[in-house]
């Protein structure tokens, strides 16, 4: 079976001109300065080297996927993207400057938002209200002008209310706007996850296994809205994800990362073919969070 046969048959929610645009089809430029550039980061906690010496680019409205197997340093990239890790090594290059560590307070101001491989929702709050706190890094009002609630203050808030509408829309989410998010199925939660980011509008989304644990149809949603997203909003997006069939079908490229070194970086036809890769990874079963079981 092919990589694509495997894919259209584990997602068939997935729209054939989706999957045969995928591999390969990137819409770059080469020349385009890129959205954000890693130049030699390494990154070590004690004596574990969980980065070493990546450099990588990220291009406008590419969908670049990160594989690797359980403690490559895929995580650890993200961090060091969005300034949750200082690199022991290396700068980081975002909204024209350089970066020894990215200004994680300034990250929605650069144009980066970000999901987490663990959620980091607020439980008892509503679908909306979780969305609309994806706007606080936009909104210029101070605190007080917030308390009293009057000009510029109320009119960000209508705009975060109808930018939060238009996620919830866009995510399929409305019916459950005002559902608190703890009471919703996991894959739900996952996209009001997105959506918190994707309502900030960045110019790049950064997404740790947004699909873990689903479903294969809550999967196949998903992989429809990664690629919605970028063709909606033009962001661009990085994708970590284990669903080897997921990352072949959606993505323009592919880097692998192997014990913190990036071992491979191509479309993924020349990745899936690659000996290295093969070795490390492709050939060799990883430990993927449990599946949850479809409902009945
Ligand atoms: N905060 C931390 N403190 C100590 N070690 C860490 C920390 N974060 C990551 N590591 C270590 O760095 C290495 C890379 O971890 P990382 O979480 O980046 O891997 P990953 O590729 O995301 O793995 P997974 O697929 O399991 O999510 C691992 O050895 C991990 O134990
Ligand atoms: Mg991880």
């Amino acid at each position: 079976m092919t990589i694509s046969s495997a894919l259209a048959s584990a997602l068939p929610g997935l729209a054939a001109a989706e999957l045969s645009s995928g591999a390969g089809s990137s819409t770059l430029s080469a020349s385009a300065t890129p959205v954000l550039q890693l130049e030699g980061i390494s990154l070590s906690f004690g004596g574990v080297q969980a980065l070493r010496h990546v450099d990588l680019a990220l291009h406008e409205r590419e969908i670049l996927a990160v594989i690797g197997p359980n403690g490559a340093g895929k995580s650890s990239l993200v961090n060091v993207m969005s300034g949750l890790y200082r690199p022991t090594q290396g700068v980081v290059h975002l909204g024209g400057r350089r970066f020894r560590q990215v200004p994680t307070a300034r990250l929605g101001r650069l144009g980066v938002a970000r999901t987490f491989q663990n959620l980091a929702l607020f439980k008892g709050l509503s679908v909306r209200d979780n969305i609309v706190l994806g706007r606080v890094n936009a909104m210029r009002s101070s605190f007080v002008e917030q308390i009293v609630g009057l000009g510029r203050a109320r009119r960000e808030r209508s705009e975060a209310r109808a930018l939060a509408d238009q996620m919830m829309d866009f995510l399929d989410l409305r019916s459950d706007a005002d559902r608190p998010v703890a009471g919703l199925p996991y894959g739900l939660q996952k996209r009001v996850e997105m959506a918190r980011a994707l309502v900030a509008r960045p110019r790049l989304l950064l997404l740790d296994e947004p699909m873990a644990g689903m479903t294969v149809t809550e999967k196949s949603a998903m992989a429809h809205f990664v690629r919605a997203a970028r063709t909606q909003f033009d962001t661009a997006i990085l994708l970590i994800e284990h669903d080897i069939g997921v990352v072949f079908g959606i993505s323009d490229r592919v880097v692998v990362l192997q014990q913190g070194s990036k071992i491979a970086d191509g479309a993924p036809a020349a990745v899936r073919q690659d000996a290295a890769v093969i070795d490390a990874y492709l050939g060799v079963a990883h430990a993927d969070p449990q599946p949850q079981q479809e409902a009945a």
